[in-house]
């Protein structure tokens, strides 16, 4: 089938690649030359694991073009994915000025034949029936058009960065929003390949379920999705506050309750909390929404708050272990809001840069991921001194916090990691180094919800600071 995707970020270059590289012709659109020029060279503007190997082959079968000329795109399309950001505003709104602008575009562009306008960005819940009314404006404006034969769906993503292509290959559910059978049925033969996991890690599995709605309640289950996995989160954060009072260890508890089918044993990893450019800007829409409609979503509320907190529970930490942090040198290991990508959309990590700068402290960082020359300066404060690699940043470091649990920094020398710094203090804040690894490496390692191992006395370079042996 012939694709046009709008929007080349994280979800709408993913959903190019992947439609592409199940057969069919796609053409993937989007306003930054800068980006356009990029991937016409073969390179790609973000990094997503997996995603070039099949980028490159689509472009070298032609099944896969770049352009920033909406107008032929969508005139040899049928189906046209609008896949742009939706941002949060201050106020909590989604900024959703993108898709009107790419939907007003469409209007100005269509053709005469039948298309499908799917909204696989992230909009406000009701939007499906404002972008079909933005269309149908633009046409009306159109001297040159009397009447255009389209209609809408919402195609939510379940896209997680770091595993976007997996998960296209192998989702849990397909979900279809429309009042039109016919959009619908062009969906469906679409997804065709998917569905019967012609892709999929296990081809044996029955055909990927597929959820046939409305507009609205298309639009509303993607919110729901992101809002549950974010307060989910929530919870084992607050257990593991808990068990941190208790002598509890919430990476046990978190198996124990896992293994209950009701619960699950994914999304249930204590740390310093959830970021990213979905759940934040996703449950702060969906609680805009249910004000705009009376409702105040006093658990959702909740749960965002306690993520607020629990992003600078690793300075409490390290304001018991070391106490005033004034003049104190600190290093951030790792920058991405999770591991496996380079985004650094609202991270913890840049919560945690400004408050502990506001303390007198100086402040490190190092990711893997995150070149300051490629990735621009403008997210990271100025005052945060960019290591190139991990024992670098923990030259005269008093404490190191974990921020992102990359898998290789599981793997680090942390007895030479210890050996540079003044204060051999890990604030593990992703619950991802072995305790007693970091113990025998001469580290004294606390964690969320975990008991803390080591002995603050021995891992002090020089004479110890009034410092505390933390619960
Ligand atoms: C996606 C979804 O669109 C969003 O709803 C979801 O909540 C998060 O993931 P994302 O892919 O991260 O957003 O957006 P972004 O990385 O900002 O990419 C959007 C792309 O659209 C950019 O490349 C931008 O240049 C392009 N764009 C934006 C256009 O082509 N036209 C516009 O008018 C605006
Ligand atoms: C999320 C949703 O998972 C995905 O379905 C949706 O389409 C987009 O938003 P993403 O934001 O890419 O995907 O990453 P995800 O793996 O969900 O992690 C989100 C945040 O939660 C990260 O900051 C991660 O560190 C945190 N997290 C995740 C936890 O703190 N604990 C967990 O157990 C899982």
């Amino acid at each position: 089938m012939k694709v046009c995707v709008v929007g080349t970020g994280y979800v709408g270059l993913v959903t190019g690649a992947c439609l592409a590289h199940v057969g069919h012709h796609v053409i993937c659109v989007d306003n930054n030359e800068v980006k356009v020029a990029l991937m016409q060279s073969g390179r790609l503007p973000i990094y997503e694991p997996g995603l070039l190997e099949i980028v490159q082959p689509a472009v070298r079968a032609g099944r896969l073009q770049f352009t920033t000329d909406l107008g032929t795109a969508i005139a040899q399309s049928t189906i046209i994915f609008i896949a742009v950001g939706t941002p949060a505003l201050p106020t909590g709104e989604s900024d959703t000025r993108y898709v009107e602008a790419v939907a007003q575009g469409i209007g100005a562009h269509l053709t005469t034949g039948y298309k499908v306008i799917v909204n696989k960005s992230t909009v406000p819940i009701g939007s499906g029936n404002w972008v079909q009314r933005i269309i149908i404006d633009a046409i009306a404006a159109r001297p040159d058009l009397v009447t255009a034969n389209f209609d809408v769906v919402s195609n939510p993503e379940f896209l997680r960065e770091g595993s976007a292509i997996y998960d296209t290959f192998n989702p849990d559910r397909i979900v279809l929003g429309s009042n039109s059978d016919r959009a619908i049925c062009q969906m469906q033969e679409l997804y065709t390949p998917i569905i019967d996991r012609q892709f999929a890690e296990d081809a044996s599995l029955p055909p990927v379920p597929i959820v046939v709605t409305d507009l609205s309640s298309a639009e509303m289950i993607k919110y729901a999705a992101n809002a549950f996995l974010a307060t989910k989160i929530s919870f084992i954060n607050e257990i593991a506050n808990i068990c941190d009072r208790v002598g509890a260890d919430v990476t046990q508890v978190a198996q124990g309750i896992g293994l209950d089918s009701r619960i699950g044993s994914k999304f249930l990893q204590a740390g310093i909390g959830w970021g990213g450019s979905c759940f934040p800007k996703d449950v702060s829409a969906l609680i805009h929404t249910a004000k705009d409609y009376g409702y105040e979503a006093q658990l959702l509320q909740a749960a965002v708050k306690a993520n607020q907190r629990q992003r600078l529970l690793a300075v409490e930490k390290l304001q018991q272990v070391l106490g005033i942090l004034k003049g104190k040198t600190i290093g951030l290991l790792g920058l991405t809001f999770k591991p496996d990508t380079d985004d650094i959309r609202d991270t913890p990590a840049l919560d945690l840069m400004v408050y502990l700068n506001r303390l007198g402290a100086k402040v490190k960082a190092y990711d893997p991921m995150y070149v300051k020359e490629t990735h621009g300066a403008q997210e990271i404060p100025d005052h945060v001194i960019l290591s190139a690699t991990p024992y670098q940043l923990a030259e005269d470091c008093d404490a190191i916090v974990l921020v992102t649990d990359w898998r290789n920094f599981r793997q680090l020398n942390f007895a030479m990691l210890a050996e540079r710094m003044t204060t051999a203090v890990m604030i593990d804040g992703r619950n991802c180094l072995d305790p007693e690894t970091m113990a025998a490496a001469g580290f004294y390692c606390v964690g969320i919800g975990r008991p803390s191992v080591g002995n603050l006395l021995d891992v002090t370079r020089q004479s110890p600071p009034a410092i505390a042996q933390v619960a």
